[in-house]
């Protein structure tokens, strides 16, 4: 009867180690906004995580709240979602330091993310890179939700999870629910706009190429403006990730902005070329953001909603993560107090 009435959860985070970019947006938030009805979702600052690589601390306290204000911003009503900032929430310490003992060092050293962040941070690979994913599944399991909406790059993360849930309650019975990679199809990967064979990432400062939610209207033509595109001397809007990958991230961008198909989209710039598609992207992404930056900037001024926003949230949070907490340890043998 439980779970009849029990809605679907679903769970995310985004490491707050960044500003939010055009892709967090296309590519998650947007999404994760449309399904408040649908799914009981928690979603959260992923700080424990941000701080695997160096942080400035004055600069994380910014971010973390910008985040949260954005997240509102972008759709996420507080109200109908679980929004918290993820160390407010201690059992995810806890029972990540349990999954700790679950998982294997063979199966975290083959995470390419830990392998790709080690290369990058020579002088900084400490023990907390490389069990980034057991305080992942931590995050993921406490809630035991349904879905884990995550970019193609956190797919491997999920994977790792449910090999420790299999591993888990193959030992102590069904603790855990199985959780499924939610991959959103439309806008799922948004590239770089001056390197196509990256993703847009949020965590470089070097990527010229990004767009973040708090650009404003000039700087963000700019970037489109200078987008990458290719040497195909017809200067055809034509979508081919293979041969034309800068114009397909373009065409993906004002796809997923204006809800067009690639059909419309090749027939709107049939015979104008590239110098007439760049700014028509830059000018849509710009009135898709405006309203969000506006927002996001009028919320970060109201400190004292942020701080109920965060409170609440984190007290939702805790009490269904307290419930699983719980549980583990009642099954691992640690006597209840
Ligand atoms: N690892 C994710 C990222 O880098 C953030 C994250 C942390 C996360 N815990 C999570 C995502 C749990 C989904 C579920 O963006």
């Amino acid at each position: 009867m439980e779970e009849m009435l029990r809605k679907k959860v679903m769970l995310s985070g985004i490491k707050p180690s960044g500003d939010l970019t055009l892709g967090s947006y296309l590519g998650a938030v947007r999404h994760w906004a449309a399904r408040a009805e649908e799914f009981d979702c928690y979603y959260f600052m992923a700080d424990m995580h941000a701080i695997t690589v160096r942080q400035d601390p004055a600069v994380l306290r910014r971010r973390t709240l910008e985040q949260l204000a954005q997240y509102i911003a972008c759709g996420l009503n507080p109200e109908k979602n679980t929004l918290f900032i993820q160390s407010h929430v201690h059992q995810h310490a806890e029972l990540g330091w349990v999954l700790n003992c679950y998982s294997m060092f063979g199966e975290l050293s083959r995470m390419t993310q830990f392998k790709d962040k080690s290369a990058k941070n020579v002088d900084n690979i400490n023990g907390g890179l490389f069990t980034y994913p057991s305080l992942m599944a931590a995050d993921i399991l406490l809630y035991q939700p349904d879905y884990v909406p995550v970019g193609e790059d956190q797919k491997q993360h999920v994977e790792l999870t449910r090999n420790i849930v299999q591993r888990f309650n193959g030992i102590y019975g069904d603790v855990f629910k199985m959780p499924e990679p939610y991959i959103p199809k439309v806008g799922a990967r948004i590239m770089s706009l001056t390197n196509p064979a990256s993703k847009m990432s949020k965590s470089e400062d070097q990527d010229t190429g990004r767009v973040t939610l708090m650009d404003d209207p000039t700087l963000i033509m700019k970037q489109f403006k200078r987008a990458i595109t290719d040497s195909d001397t017809q200067r055809c809007v034509r979508y081919d990730p293979e041969e034309k990958p800068g114009v397909a991230n373009l065409m993906t961008i004002y796809a997923a902005v204006t809800g067009k198909s690639y059909q419309e989209i090749e027939a709107e710039f049939d015979g104008q070329g590239y110098g007439m598609f760049k700014p028509a992207v830059g000018e849509a992404v710009v009135e898709v953001l405006r309203p969000i930056r506006d927002e996001a900037q009028r919320i970060l001024k109201d400190k004292a909603y942020l701080e109920s926003v965060y409170r609440n949230g984190a007290e939702k949070a805790s009490y269904a993560a307290e419930r699983t907490l719980r549980k583990v340890y009642k099954k691992i043998g640690f006597i209840s107090q």
